[in-house]
Protein backbone atom coordinates (compact mmCIF):
# COMPACT_ATOMS: atom_id res chain seq x y z
CA UNK A 1 0.00 0.00 0.00
CA UNK A 2 1.17 3.49 -0.83
CA UNK A 3 2.48 5.43 2.15
CA UNK A 4 0.86 8.44 3.55
CA UNK A 5 2.12 11.64 3.77
CA UNK A 6 -0.09 14.36 6.04
CA UNK A 7 1.11 18.06 5.99
CA UNK A 8 -0.33 20.15 8.40
CA UNK A 9 0.99 23.30 9.80
CA UNK A 10 0.54 21.79 13.81
CA UNK A 11 2.54 18.78 13.99
CA UNK A 12 2.99 17.68 18.03
CA UNK A 13 7.13 16.97 18.21
CA UNK A 14 6.73 12.87 18.33
CA UNK A 15 9.04 12.94 21.90
CA UNK A 16 5.86 11.58 23.77
CA UNK A 17 5.09 15.15 25.26
CA UNK A 18 1.52 16.23 25.02
CA UNK A 19 -0.51 16.77 21.92
CA UNK A 20 -1.46 19.93 21.61
CA UNK A 21 -4.60 21.09 22.09
CA UNK A 22 -7.18 21.24 18.82
CA UNK A 23 -8.93 19.54 16.77
CA UNK A 24 -6.23 18.67 14.08
CA UNK A 25 -3.55 17.44 16.36
CA UNK A 26 -6.01 14.71 18.01
CA UNK A 27 -7.74 13.49 15.06
CA UNK A 28 -3.69 13.35 12.91
CA UNK A 29 -2.49 11.08 15.70
CA UNK A 30 -5.02 9.34 16.14
CA UNK A 31 -4.70 8.51 12.06
CA UNK A 32 -1.34 8.39 11.62
CA UNK A 33 -0.82 5.77 14.57
CA UNK A 34 -3.48 3.99 12.25
CA UNK A 35 -1.73 3.97 9.19
CA UNK A 36 1.75 4.44 9.63
CA UNK A 37 3.67 7.70 7.34
CA UNK A 38 5.33 10.57 7.75
CA UNK A 39 3.74 13.64 9.35
CA UNK A 40 5.02 16.84 8.14
CA UNK A 41 4.78 20.45 8.84
CA UNK A 42 5.95 23.61 11.36
CA UNK A 43 7.70 22.39 14.65
CA UNK A 44 5.84 24.85 16.98
CA UNK A 45 8.89 26.91 17.06
CA UNK A 46 9.81 30.38 15.77
CA UNK A 47 13.91 31.21 16.08
CA UNK A 48 15.87 34.53 15.51
CA UNK A 49 17.65 34.01 11.95
CA UNK A 50 16.18 32.24 8.95
CA UNK A 51 13.90 29.06 8.59
CA UNK A 52 15.76 26.27 10.65
CA UNK A 53 16.65 23.15 8.96
CA UNK A 54 14.39 20.15 8.60
CA UNK A 55 14.03 17.84 11.92
CA UNK A 56 13.19 14.22 11.56
CA UNK A 57 12.29 12.10 14.52
CA UNK A 58 10.94 8.43 14.46
CA UNK A 59 8.00 7.52 16.77
CA UNK A 60 6.45 3.90 16.51
CA UNK A 61 4.91 3.88 13.09
CA UNK A 62 5.17 7.81 12.15
CA UNK A 63 8.06 9.94 11.13
CA UNK A 64 7.49 13.52 12.49
CA UNK A 65 9.51 15.85 9.95
CA UNK A 66 9.32 19.68 11.00
CA UNK A 67 10.60 22.97 10.43
CA UNK A 68 11.18 25.99 12.79
CA UNK A 69 10.28 29.52 11.44
CA UNK A 70 11.60 33.02 11.27
CA UNK A 71 10.00 35.21 13.20
CA UNK A 72 8.80 37.04 9.87
CA UNK A 73 7.63 33.76 8.41
CA UNK A 74 5.41 33.37 11.58
CA UNK A 75 4.31 36.32 11.91
CA UNK A 76 3.24 36.94 8.40
CA UNK A 77 2.35 33.60 7.19
CA UNK A 78 0.71 31.62 11.03
CA UNK A 79 -0.13 34.80 12.84
CA UNK A 80 -1.13 37.23 10.42
CA UNK A 81 -2.54 35.81 6.88
CA UNK A 82 -3.74 32.09 8.61
CA UNK A 83 -5.10 33.64 11.88
CA UNK A 84 -5.48 37.46 10.81
CA UNK A 85 -7.55 36.77 7.94
CA UNK A 86 -8.37 33.13 7.13
CA UNK A 87 -9.43 31.88 10.90
CA UNK A 88 -12.02 34.69 11.22
CA UNK A 89 -13.24 35.34 7.76
CA UNK A 90 -13.56 31.34 8.23
CA UNK A 91 -15.62 31.71 11.17
CA UNK A 92 -18.02 34.64 9.72
CA UNK A 93 -15.74 37.51 11.95
CA UNK A 94 -15.05 39.24 8.83
CA UNK A 95 -15.14 42.64 11.27
CA UNK A 96 -11.69 40.63 13.35
CA UNK A 97 -10.01 39.48 9.64
CA UNK A 98 -7.74 42.65 9.41
CA UNK A 99 -5.03 41.08 7.74
CA UNK A 100 -6.09 39.82 4.61
CA UNK A 101 -4.00 42.16 2.03
CA UNK A 102 -0.89 42.59 3.53
CA UNK A 103 0.33 39.39 4.59
CA UNK A 104 -0.93 37.20 1.71
CA UNK A 105 2.48 37.06 0.07
CA UNK A 106 3.84 35.78 4.04
CA UNK A 107 1.27 33.02 3.59
CA UNK A 108 2.04 31.90 -0.03
CA UNK A 109 6.44 32.41 0.64
CA UNK A 110 5.80 29.66 3.65
CA UNK A 111 3.38 27.84 1.92
CA UNK A 112 6.42 27.55 -0.74
CA UNK A 113 8.98 26.70 2.12
CA UNK A 114 7.26 23.40 3.02
CA UNK A 115 6.93 22.47 -0.66
CA UNK A 116 10.31 23.33 -1.25
CA UNK A 117 11.35 21.06 2.06
CA UNK A 118 8.88 18.11 1.13
CA UNK A 119 9.42 17.23 -2.24
CA UNK A 120 13.13 15.85 -1.53
CA UNK A 121 11.12 13.58 1.24
CA UNK A 122 8.46 12.26 -1.41
CA UNK A 123 8.49 8.47 -2.17
CA UNK A 124 6.70 7.96 -5.79
CA UNK A 125 3.82 5.92 -4.48
CA UNK A 126 3.02 8.33 -1.77
CA UNK A 127 -0.76 10.03 -1.57
CA UNK A 128 -0.14 13.08 0.36
CA UNK A 129 -3.39 14.74 2.67
CA UNK A 130 -2.93 18.15 3.32
CA UNK A 131 -4.64 19.77 6.33
CA UNK A 132 -6.38 22.98 7.08
CA UNK A 133 -6.53 26.63 6.64
CA UNK A 134 -2.94 27.54 6.51
CA UNK A 135 -1.78 25.04 3.86
CA UNK A 136 -4.63 25.99 0.92
CA UNK A 137 -2.28 26.78 -1.83
CA UNK A 138 0.13 23.77 -0.67
CA UNK A 139 -1.23 21.12 -3.41
CA UNK A 140 -1.46 23.56 -6.49
CA UNK A 141 2.49 24.15 -5.43
CA UNK A 142 3.55 20.66 -5.33
CA UNK A 143 1.61 20.39 -8.70
CA UNK A 144 3.64 23.36 -10.09
CA UNK A 145 6.92 21.83 -8.77
CA UNK A 146 5.84 18.57 -10.40
CA UNK A 147 4.50 16.85 -8.15
CA UNK A 148 2.18 13.21 -9.71
CA UNK A 149 1.37 12.33 -6.72
CA UNK A 150 -2.70 11.92 -5.30
CA UNK A 151 -3.39 15.24 -2.79
CA UNK A 152 -6.13 15.54 -0.97
CA UNK A 153 -7.11 18.33 1.27
CA UNK A 154 -9.10 18.40 4.20
CA UNK A 155 -10.45 21.92 5.87
CA UNK A 156 -10.99 21.62 9.46
CA UNK A 157 -12.83 24.79 9.85
CA UNK A 158 -16.27 26.05 8.71
CA UNK A 159 -16.13 27.04 4.92
CA UNK A 160 -18.19 30.43 5.21
CA UNK A 161 -21.24 31.27 2.49
CA UNK A 162 -19.80 32.91 -0.87
CA UNK A 163 -20.80 36.42 0.74
CA UNK A 164 -18.72 35.87 3.15
CA UNK A 165 -15.44 34.33 1.31
CA UNK A 166 -15.15 37.02 -1.16
CA UNK A 167 -14.51 39.35 1.11
CA UNK A 168 -11.35 38.10 1.07
CA UNK A 169 -9.27 39.91 -1.28
CA UNK A 170 -7.17 36.82 -2.45
CA UNK A 171 -10.09 34.70 -2.49
CA UNK A 172 -10.19 33.57 -6.21
CA UNK A 173 -6.25 32.80 -5.59
CA UNK A 174 -7.57 30.46 -2.75
CA UNK A 175 -9.97 28.88 -4.30
CA UNK A 176 -7.97 28.06 -7.94
CA UNK A 177 -5.77 26.51 -5.13
CA UNK A 178 -8.39 24.19 -3.74
CA UNK A 179 -9.35 23.24 -7.26
CA UNK A 180 -5.67 21.97 -7.69
CA UNK A 181 -6.84 19.17 -5.20
CA UNK A 182 -7.65 15.61 -6.67
CA UNK A 183 -9.96 15.47 -3.55
CA UNK A 184 -11.45 18.10 -1.13
CA UNK A 185 -12.79 17.20 1.79
CA UNK A 186 -15.29 19.51 4.46
CA UNK A 187 -16.86 18.83 7.28
CA UNK A 188 -20.64 19.65 7.17
CA UNK A 189 -22.94 19.54 4.03
CA UNK A 190 -23.35 23.28 4.74
CA UNK A 191 -19.49 23.94 4.04
CA UNK A 192 -19.70 21.66 0.41
CA UNK A 193 -22.78 23.75 -0.36
CA UNK A 194 -20.91 27.32 0.03
CA UNK A 195 -18.05 25.37 -2.38
CA UNK A 196 -20.32 24.64 -4.70
CA UNK A 197 -21.80 27.90 -4.65
CA UNK A 198 -18.69 29.51 -5.33
CA UNK A 199 -17.62 27.21 -8.09
CA UNK A 200 -21.29 27.87 -9.71
CA UNK A 201 -21.32 31.50 -8.86
CA UNK A 202 -18.19 33.53 -8.75
CA UNK A 203 -16.21 31.13 -10.60
CA UNK A 204 -18.24 30.24 -13.49
CA UNK A 205 -17.47 26.76 -12.91
CA UNK A 206 -20.09 24.06 -13.20
CA UNK A 207 -20.65 21.06 -10.16
CA UNK A 208 -21.57 17.52 -11.90
CA UNK A 209 -24.07 15.40 -10.72
CA UNK A 210 -21.03 12.76 -8.92
CA UNK A 211 -19.66 15.38 -6.75
CA UNK A 212 -16.89 16.11 -9.50
CA UNK A 213 -16.25 20.06 -9.66
CA UNK A 214 -15.17 21.46 -12.61
CA UNK A 215 -13.73 25.15 -12.60
CA UNK A 216 -10.49 27.26 -13.73
CA UNK A 217 -9.78 24.42 -16.01
CA UNK A 218 -9.28 21.75 -13.74
CA UNK A 219 -11.40 18.84 -12.08
CA UNK A 220 -11.35 18.50 -8.70
CA UNK A 221 -14.05 15.94 -6.28
CA UNK A 222 -15.52 17.67 -3.15
CA UNK A 223 -17.61 15.84 -0.36
CA UNK A 224 -18.49 15.66 3.31
CA UNK A 225 -16.28 13.90 5.77
CA UNK A 226 -17.40 14.54 9.53
CA UNK A 227 -14.55 14.34 11.13
CA UNK A 228 -14.73 11.45 14.20
CA UNK A 229 -12.82 10.13 17.44
CA UNK A 230 -10.98 6.73 18.51
CA UNK A 231 -14.33 6.30 20.42
CA UNK A 232 -13.68 3.18 22.58
CA UNK A 233 -10.24 5.15 23.55
CA UNK A 234 -12.47 7.94 24.97
CA UNK A 235 -15.10 5.21 26.55
CA UNK A 236 -12.00 3.61 28.50
CA UNK A 237 -10.13 6.57 29.30
CA UNK A 238 -13.47 7.64 31.10
CA UNK A 239 -14.14 4.43 32.83
CA UNK A 240 -10.36 4.42 34.01
CA UNK A 241 -10.29 7.84 34.63
CA UNK A 242 -13.60 7.50 37.36
CA UNK A 243 -10.84 6.24 40.53
CA UNK A 244 -7.70 8.35 39.85
CA UNK A 245 -7.23 11.08 42.83
CA UNK A 246 -7.37 14.07 40.64
CA UNK A 247 -10.94 12.85 40.03
CA UNK A 248 -11.74 12.05 43.09
CA UNK A 249 -10.23 15.83 44.64
CA UNK A 250 -12.93 17.25 41.84
CA UNK A 251 -15.42 14.92 43.43
CA UNK A 252 -15.02 16.27 46.84
CA UNK A 253 -14.93 19.88 45.83
CA UNK A 254 -18.14 19.49 44.29
CA UNK A 255 -19.87 19.32 48.02
CA UNK A 256 -22.62 17.87 46.53
CA UNK A 257 -23.08 19.90 43.34
CA UNK A 258 -23.74 19.19 39.97
CA UNK A 259 -20.72 19.95 37.42
CA UNK A 260 -21.29 21.57 34.10
CA UNK A 261 -18.48 21.20 32.34
CA UNK A 262 -16.91 23.29 28.95
CA UNK A 263 -13.75 22.51 27.41
CA UNK A 264 -12.42 24.76 24.50
CA UNK A 265 -9.57 26.30 23.26
CA UNK A 266 -9.20 30.31 24.27
CA UNK A 267 -10.52 31.44 20.96
CA UNK A 268 -13.50 33.81 20.61
CA UNK A 269 -14.95 31.25 17.96
CA UNK A 270 -16.16 29.24 21.22
CA UNK A 271 -18.40 31.55 22.11
CA UNK A 272 -17.19 31.84 25.97
CA UNK A 273 -17.97 35.75 26.63
CA UNK A 274 -21.81 34.43 25.32
CA UNK A 275 -21.53 31.14 27.49
CA UNK A 276 -20.33 33.38 30.71
CA UNK A 277 -23.26 35.19 30.64
CA UNK A 278 -25.50 32.36 30.02
CA UNK A 279 -24.43 31.23 33.43
CA UNK A 280 -24.75 34.50 34.90
CA UNK A 281 -28.16 34.62 33.64
CA UNK A 282 -29.02 31.05 34.54
CA UNK A 283 -27.53 32.20 38.31
CA UNK A 284 -29.71 35.41 38.25
CA UNK A 285 -33.07 33.65 36.87
CA UNK A 286 -32.66 30.45 38.48
CA UNK A 287 -31.77 31.39 42.32
CA UNK A 288 -33.00 28.22 43.47
CA UNK A 289 -30.70 26.16 41.69
CA UNK A 290 -27.52 28.24 42.38
CA UNK A 291 -26.67 26.08 45.20
CA UNK A 292 -27.30 22.97 42.93
CA UNK A 293 -24.40 23.26 40.22
CA UNK A 294 -20.78 24.03 39.78
CA UNK A 295 -19.19 25.60 36.48
CA UNK A 296 -15.84 24.55 35.47
CA UNK A 297 -14.56 25.77 32.02
CA UNK A 298 -11.02 24.72 30.96
CA UNK A 299 -9.69 27.21 28.25
CA UNK A 300 -5.91 26.51 27.72
CA UNK A 301 -4.75 29.15 25.75
CA UNK A 302 -4.48 29.82 22.02
CA UNK A 303 -2.56 32.04 19.56
CA UNK A 304 -1.50 34.26 22.29
CA UNK A 305 0.52 36.55 19.39
CA UNK A 306 -2.54 37.21 18.36
CA UNK A 307 -3.61 40.06 20.08
CA UNK A 308 -7.70 39.75 19.49
CA UNK A 309 -6.76 36.63 21.63
CA UNK A 310 -4.94 38.58 24.23
CA UNK A 311 -8.17 40.64 24.32
CA UNK A 312 -10.55 37.99 24.81
CA UNK A 313 -8.38 36.36 27.52
CA UNK A 314 -8.53 39.59 29.55
CA UNK A 315 -12.33 39.93 29.04
CA UNK A 316 -13.21 36.45 30.48
CA UNK A 317 -10.45 37.12 33.27
CA UNK A 318 -13.10 39.99 34.21
CA UNK A 319 -16.34 37.94 33.87
CA UNK A 320 -15.01 34.88 35.36
CA UNK A 321 -14.30 37.60 38.37
CA UNK A 322 -17.36 39.27 38.29
CA UNK A 323 -19.57 36.38 37.88
CA UNK A 324 -17.83 34.82 41.50
CA UNK A 325 -17.72 38.13 43.05
CA UNK A 326 -21.50 38.27 42.54
CA UNK A 327 -22.51 34.85 43.10
CA UNK A 328 -19.53 33.31 45.18
CA UNK A 329 -19.57 32.27 48.83
CA UNK A 330 -16.88 32.73 51.73
CA UNK A 331 -16.60 28.37 50.66
CA UNK A 332 -17.57 28.22 47.29
CA UNK A 333 -17.83 30.04 43.89
CA UNK A 334 -20.11 28.94 41.03
CA UNK A 335 -17.44 29.12 38.39
CA UNK A 336 -14.13 27.53 38.23
CA UNK A 337 -12.00 28.93 35.24
CA UNK A 338 -8.79 27.34 34.48
CA UNK A 339 -6.33 28.12 31.80
CA UNK A 340 -4.28 25.09 31.19
CA UNK A 341 -4.47 21.49 29.08
CA UNK A 342 -5.20 18.25 30.47
CA UNK A 343 -4.12 14.98 29.55
CA UNK A 344 -6.94 13.48 27.68
CA UNK A 345 -7.42 10.58 30.25
CA UNK A 346 -8.24 13.33 32.73
CA UNK A 347 -10.56 15.33 30.74
CA UNK A 348 -12.78 12.19 29.61
CA UNK A 349 -13.18 11.30 33.59
CA UNK A 350 -14.09 14.95 33.65
CA UNK A 351 -16.60 14.80 31.36
CA UNK A 352 -18.07 11.63 32.74
CA UNK A 353 -18.56 13.10 35.99
CA UNK A 354 -19.99 16.35 34.35
CA UNK A 355 -24.05 16.52 34.78
CA UNK A 356 -23.84 18.37 31.48
CA UNK A 357 -21.12 20.26 28.93
CA UNK A 358 -21.81 23.43 27.54
CA UNK A 359 -20.32 23.67 23.65
CA UNK A 360 -21.64 26.57 22.45
CA UNK A 361 -19.49 28.14 19.67
CA UNK A 362 -20.65 30.71 17.22
CA UNK A 363 -18.94 28.99 14.75
CA UNK A 364 -17.01 25.37 14.47
CA UNK A 365 -15.83 23.68 12.00
CA UNK A 366 -17.05 19.93 14.00
CA UNK A 367 -16.28 20.61 17.53
CA UNK A 368 -14.85 17.52 18.96
CA UNK A 369 -15.67 17.91 22.15
CA UNK A 370 -18.92 17.41 22.16
CA UNK A 371 -18.43 14.20 20.88
CA UNK A 372 -15.56 13.29 23.68
CA UNK A 373 -18.02 14.32 26.28
CA UNK A 374 -21.10 11.86 24.47
CA UNK A 375 -18.42 9.03 24.04
CA UNK A 376 -17.11 9.26 28.01
CA UNK A 377 -20.44 8.90 29.70
CA UNK A 378 -21.75 6.10 31.75
CA UNK A 379 -24.60 4.57 29.88
CA UNK A 380 -26.63 4.31 33.27
CA UNK A 381 -26.26 7.50 33.86
CA UNK A 382 -25.36 9.82 31.08
CA UNK A 383 -25.39 13.86 31.24
CA UNK A 384 -26.86 16.01 28.65
CA UNK A 385 -25.30 17.93 25.96
CA UNK A 386 -26.12 21.52 25.55
CA UNK A 387 -24.47 21.88 21.57
CA UNK A 388 -24.67 24.97 19.46
CA UNK A 389 -26.38 24.76 16.19
CA UNK A 390 -23.36 26.81 14.72
CA UNK A 391 -21.11 24.00 15.37
CA UNK A 392 -20.61 21.31 12.73
CA UNK A 393 -21.25 18.20 15.54
CA UNK A 394 -25.30 19.40 15.46
CA UNK A 395 -25.29 17.89 11.96
CA UNK A 396 -25.22 14.19 14.10
CA UNK A 397 -25.91 15.17 17.13
CA UNK A 398 -29.30 16.06 17.06
CA UNK A 399 -30.08 14.44 20.22
CA UNK A 400 -27.99 16.72 22.13
CA UNK A 401 -30.43 19.97 23.56
CA UNK A 402 -29.11 22.59 20.40
CA UNK A 403 -29.26 26.44 21.59
CA UNK A 404 -28.70 29.78 19.88
CA UNK A 405 -25.50 30.56 21.43
CA UNK A 406 -26.35 34.06 20.64
CA UNK A 407 -29.48 33.54 23.47
CA UNK A 408 -28.03 33.87 26.35
CA UNK A 409 -31.61 33.18 27.88
CA UNK A 410 -32.65 30.02 25.86
CA UNK A 411 -29.05 28.74 26.68
CA UNK A 412 -29.68 29.64 30.44
CA UNK A 413 -33.28 27.97 30.44
CA UNK A 414 -31.34 24.94 28.76
CA UNK A 415 -28.89 24.82 31.88
CA UNK A 416 -32.21 24.57 33.56
CA UNK A 417 -33.54 21.74 32.00
CA UNK A 418 -30.18 20.03 31.46
CA UNK A 419 -29.98 19.42 35.70
CA UNK A 420 -33.70 19.16 35.70
CA UNK A 421 -33.94 16.34 32.95
CA UNK A 422 -34.96 12.73 33.98
CA UNK A 423 -32.66 9.79 33.73
CA UNK A 424 -34.94 8.54 30.67
CA UNK A 425 -34.79 11.31 28.75
CA UNK A 426 -31.16 11.56 29.51
CA UNK A 427 -30.56 7.83 28.30
CA UNK A 428 -32.57 7.94 25.21
CA UNK A 429 -30.95 11.27 24.30
CA UNK A 430 -27.29 9.88 25.05
CA UNK A 431 -27.76 6.89 23.02
CA UNK A 432 -29.04 8.43 20.27
CA UNK A 433 -25.98 10.43 20.06
CA UNK A 434 -23.71 7.75 21.01
CA UNK A 435 -24.89 5.94 18.02
CA UNK A 436 -24.14 8.62 15.82
CA UNK A 437 -20.59 9.46 17.73
CA UNK A 438 -20.02 5.33 16.83
CA UNK A 439 -21.66 5.52 13.34
CA UNK A 440 -18.64 7.77 11.96
CA UNK A 441 -15.60 7.34 14.11
CA UNK A 442 -12.18 8.37 13.01
CA UNK A 443 -11.23 5.27 11.58
CA UNK A 444 -14.41 5.92 9.10
CA UNK A 445 -13.03 9.56 8.43
CA UNK A 446 -9.94 8.33 7.71
CA UNK A 447 -10.70 5.50 5.77
CA UNK A 448 -13.82 7.11 3.75
CA UNK A 449 -11.63 10.37 2.69
CA UNK A 450 -8.61 7.95 1.77
CA UNK A 451 -10.44 5.75 -0.15
CA UNK A 452 -11.96 8.54 -2.01
CA UNK A 453 -8.51 9.90 -2.67
CA UNK A 454 -6.88 6.52 -4.09
CA UNK A 455 -10.03 5.25 -5.99
CA UNK A 456 -9.88 4.80 -9.74
CA UNK A 457 -10.97 8.84 -9.95
CA UNK A 458 -8.36 9.63 -7.36
CA UNK A 459 -5.63 11.11 -9.61
CA UNK A 460 -5.99 14.35 -10.46
CA UNK A 461 -6.47 15.38 -14.06
CA UNK A 462 -6.65 19.01 -15.75
CA UNK A 463 -9.84 19.56 -17.49
CA UNK A 464 -9.89 20.16 -21.42
P1 LIG B 1 -10.52 23.07 17.90
O1 LIG B 1 -9.94 22.16 16.87
O2 LIG B 1 -11.09 24.32 17.34
O3 LIG B 1 -9.61 23.35 19.03
P2 LIG B 1 -12.17 20.78 18.79
O4 LIG B 1 -13.21 20.75 19.84
O5 LIG B 1 -12.55 20.13 17.51
O6 LIG B 1 -11.78 22.31 18.56
O7 LIG B 1 -10.86 20.06 19.28
C1 LIG B 1 -10.24 20.39 20.48
C2 LIG B 1 -9.41 19.20 20.92
O8 LIG B 1 -8.45 19.66 21.87
C3 LIG B 1 -10.26 18.14 21.61
O9 LIG B 1 -9.79 16.87 21.28
C4 LIG B 1 -10.06 18.44 23.09
O10 LIG B 1 -10.17 17.32 23.93
C5 LIG B 1 -8.64 18.99 23.10
N1 LIG B 1 -8.51 19.96 24.20
C6 LIG B 1 -9.23 21.08 24.37
N2 LIG B 1 -8.89 21.68 25.52
C7 LIG B 1 -7.95 20.92 26.09
C8 LIG B 1 -7.20 21.00 27.30
N3 LIG B 1 -7.36 21.98 28.18
N4 LIG B 1 -6.33 20.02 27.53
C9 LIG B 1 -6.13 19.02 26.66
N5 LIG B 1 -6.82 18.89 25.51
C10 LIG B 1 -7.71 19.82 25.22
O1 LIG C 1 -9.09 22.53 14.28
C1 LIG C 1 -8.88 23.85 14.02
C2 LIG C 1 -7.47 24.29 14.35
O2 LIG C 1 -7.22 25.52 13.78
C3 LIG C 1 -6.39 23.39 13.86
O3 LIG C 1 -6.02 23.64 12.56
C4 LIG C 1 -5.34 23.71 14.83
O4 LIG C 1 -4.33 22.77 14.91
C5 LIG C 1 -6.08 23.88 16.12
O5 LIG C 1 -7.29 24.44 15.74
C6 LIG C 1 -5.31 24.64 17.18
O6 LIG C 1 -4.83 25.87 16.70
P1 LIG C 1 -3.30 26.20 16.55
O7 LIG C 1 -2.67 25.14 15.72
O8 LIG C 1 -3.27 27.55 15.94
O9 LIG C 1 -2.74 26.17 17.95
Amino acid sequence: MSRLVVVANRVPLGDGSRSPPGGLAVALQETLAAEGGLWFGWSGRVVAGPAGELQQRKAGAITFATLDLSRIDHGEYYTGFANRCLWPAFHYRVDLATDCGRNFDGYIRVNRLFARKLLPLLDRDDDIWVHDYHLIPMGEILREAGAHHRIGFFLHTPLPAAEILVTIPAHERLMRALCAYDLVGFQTAGDLRAFHDYVRYEAGGEVLADGTVRAYGRICRADVFPIGLDVDNIVAAGEAAMDSPSLRRLRDSLQGREMIIGVDRLDYSKGLIERFRAIETFLEIYAASRNRVAFLQIAPPSRAEVPEYREIRRQLEGEAGRINGQFGEPDRVPLHYLNRSFRRTTLAGYFRLSRAALVTPLRDGMNLVAKEFVAAQDAEDPGVLILSRFAGAARQLSAAVIVNPYDTRAVADAIHRAIAMSGGERKERWGDMMKAVRGYDIARWRNDFLAGLRGPAGAGAAAT
